[in-house]
């Protein structure tokens, strides 16, 4: 599929709506067809038993799903990617092709809940030893490296807490041990963070947020740079994984306004933002693209961009029910798991059991929302009259 002949040259924007289409490979027609298969034909048995021709079986691939493995290679800056049928589904290929029986895998105590999960109930019994690391670890982490560590697998801003990492240090010291770095990339998408130009080896995408953007289907991808890309793309073959067609087009659709989305996502989030950092019942804001967030420094450096999902303690004493009372009085703000959609959300932030290195006050109410493309002065007068009603 398409490389532009100038792609390195180009700007993201440009990428955005030109990578992985190949017009008159397709009669002309804009974007690749969705194509629905299993069996490839041969044209003779030589071509079959020898494997000459670009497609041998719709598992291995079709012109859909090379269409955005091409496209976000070339956004990503990466050798190859492949897509996998949720976020998650990302995230366990990612680790499972970079581990083996007797390693040992650093993973953020901030990650997202279900990679905890996965690495907790999946990796010991393949014999591979997991180690939570605080976020704020940085070079430190060097002191957790045992003979067998081969892999580190960060997130950035953490999943629900939003603590920045430096994510440079980490990739100097896994350099020393010749181990593989992992990173959930999906808060500032591809467009605000390109992980592999950091020094990142495998850079995971819940495309199910903002690549899709519309709530509406689930998918995951997995970039790999030179380093990592035979072993992921082997694993990838090996378990039979596949993302069905439909999907991975509206994969590919998203795409093409990602950047536009994106920036109407950061905007809302900036203004909300700015206004409950003058109500009495809010304490600390967790978005790192806010001067006062403790990750902004990291945050200005490696990433260009900040997307909808931020947080907010209430302020110490705020009941459990009064959480769940403004949670209930929201009107426009959807009470949802995920994120990433045209659509805003809230949830209340639960850290028990998500959380074995690093410190929380389990008193504190907090709440993740998701800034959605609404007019932010809706959404405001939402908030604001859903804070009236919880505090009155
Ligand atoms: C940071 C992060 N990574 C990964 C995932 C998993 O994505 P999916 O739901 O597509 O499996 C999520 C889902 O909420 C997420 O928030």
């Amino acid at each position: 599929m398409s490389s532009h002949k100038f792609a390195s040259a180009l700007k993201a924007d440009t990428k955005l709506a030109h990578a992985g289409r190949d017009p008159l490979a397709f009669h002309g027609f804009v974007n690749p067809p969705v194509v629905h298969a299993s069996t490839v034909l041969y044209p003779d048995a030589k071509t079959l038993v020898t494997g000459q021709q670009t497609y041998s079986y719709a598992r291995r691939g079709n012109p859909t799903t090379d269409a955005l493995e091409s496209a976000l290679a070339e956004i990503e800056g990466a050798a190859g990617v492949k897509i996998a049928n949720s976020g998650l589904n990302a995230i366990a290929l990612a680790i499972l092709s970079c581990v083996k029986a007797g390693d040992h895998i650093l993973i953020a105590d901030t990650a997202y809940g279900p990679t905890r999960h996965f690495a907790d109930t999946v990796l010991p019994g393949l014999g591979v030893t997991v180690e939570y690391y605080d976020p704020s670890v940085g070079e430190e982490i060097s002191s957790l490296f045992r003979a067998e560590t081969t892999a580190i697998f960060t997130e950035a801003p953490g999943s629900l807490t939003f603590e920045m990492q430096d994510v440079p240090v980490l990739v100097a010291a896994a350099r020393t041990i010749d181990a593989t770095v992992l990173m959930d990339n999906t808060w500032a998408s591809p467009l605000f963070c390109q992980p592999l130009s950091l020094g990142v080896d495998l850079s995971i995408q819940a495309g199910t947020k903002y690549i899709v953007g519309h709530s509406d289907v689930m998918l995951g991808t997995v970039a790999a740079n030179e380093r990592a890309w035979d072993k992921l793309h082997t694993l990838y073959g090996a378990m039979g994984c596949h993302a069905a067609p439909d999907d991975v087009f509206l994969g590919l659709r998203g795409l093409r306004t990602l950047s536009v989305r994106l920036e109407r996502h950061q905007r809302n989030t900036m203004e909300i933002l700015n206004w409950l950092d003058g109500r009495p019942e809010i304490g600390v804001l967790k978005y790192p693209a806010l001067a006062s967030d403790p990750g902004h420094e990291i945050w200005r450096r490696d990433f260009s961009g900040s997307s909808g999902l931020c947080a907010f303690d209430f302020v110490t004493g705020t009941s459990e029910e009064q959480a769940f009372k403004f949670l209930d009085t929201l009107t426009l703000f959807g009470l949802g798991f995920s994120w990433g959609g045209f659509e805003s959300l809230a949830i209340p932030v639960r850290l028990k059991g998500q959380r074995t290195v690093a410190s929380f006050d389990p008193n504190l109410q907090s709440v993740r929302l998701h800034i959605g493309l609404e007019d932010p002065e809706d959404l405001i007068k939402d908030l604001e009259q859903a804070l009236t009603q919880a505090f009155a």
